[in-house]
């Protein structure tokens, strides 16, 4: 479920064995960590260990990283600008390690975040929640089948970052599958319209979000299921397929994460993809 990888650099190139062995742990869905990576701060950018620098209204603050612009920080003028390339540096960093260690040629370099809350003590709908296990669906942004691969670094001085990682996708889909109820012809339309979602969604992502919520309102499954205590060091990187992978974030401060997404014909095993799963499950083409 959590698979080490002992490498120390941001750049490859990283050996042949390293870069199998990455591959595999991930498309088979473990997490991917870097206990001896750590993503260093400069000493001026310090005083963005502060979850006042969040502007209180979204969970994490957000850089697009075409425009350098960032979203949600309470932070004006200079600091902005600094906090900004702190993230982008980050972003960065992590886009050159996902090309050097992994065979993937095409791969999206999507929204980078900071996340300087902590996460124990708030307070959310169930839904919205990601203390509870879920796999990543967001309602407005459709996927069409292609996958969420995230990269996170813990850059608090001193707390972990705890999660819980679940069952198999597998065996999360077989069990909420039969609950899911029949997608309402002209809806994804309409959202599209509407502008609710950026493009449109497919079969797969209804699918997916009603296996995400099923699973966050099921507390029986939250309490029961199967599931592995995860503890990310300070100092430490982790890379995982949140679409895949069944996770929980209990506690912890001071996370940066960065999203790429790609085509499943990239992957080497396909087949693992949830969108195939899926597809065997149901028996329906869903994108
Ligand atoms: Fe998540």
């Amino acid at each position: 479920m959590k698979e080490e990888l002992p490498i120390t650099t941001w750049h490859g190139p990283y050996d042949a064995a390293t870069k199998a062995r990455a591959l595999a742990a991930l498309e088979s869905g473990n997490v991917l960590y870097f206990p001896n990576l750590p993503f260093r701060l400069l000493e001026s950018e310090t005083e963005f260990l502060d979850a006042r620098v969040a502007d209180g209204k979204a969970k994490n603050i957000s850089l697009d990283h075409t425009s350098g612009k960032i979203q949600a920080s309470s932070l004006t003028g200079e600091h902005a600008v600094r906090l900004a390339a702190m993230i982008e540096r980050f972003g960065s960093s992590a886009g050159a390690l996902v090309q050097g260690l992994l065979p993937y040629g095409d791969v999206e370099r999507a929204r980078t975040s900071f996340r300087p809350v902590q996460v124990k003590g708030r307070s959310y709908s169930k839904i919205s929640d990601d203390r509870l296990l879920h796999i990543d669906a967001f309602p407005s942004r459709p996927m069409q089948g292609r996958r969420i691969l995230r990269f996170f670094a813990n850059v608090a001085p001193v707390s972990h970052r705890h999660w819980h990682v679940g069952q198999p996708f597998e065996d999360f889909a077989r069990r909420f599958l039969p609950q899911v109820g029949p997608h309402l012809p002209g809806k994804s339309w309409l959202f599209e319209k509407l502008g609710v979602t950026r493009g449109r969604r497919s079969l797969y992502d209804e699918l997916m979000l009603s296996l995400h919520d099923a699973g966050k309102l099921d507390s029986d499954f939250q309490s029961n299921s199967l599931h592995q205590d995860v503890r990310f060091a300070p100092g430490s990187c982790w890379l995982v397929f949140t679409d895949q992978v069944l996770h929980a974030a209990l506690g912890g401060e001071f996370a940066l994460e960065q999203t790429f997404h790609l085509d499943i014909s990239q992957m080497a095993e396909p087949a693992r993809a949830p969108v195939r799963v899926l597809e065997r499950l149901s028996g329906k083409v869903l994108v």
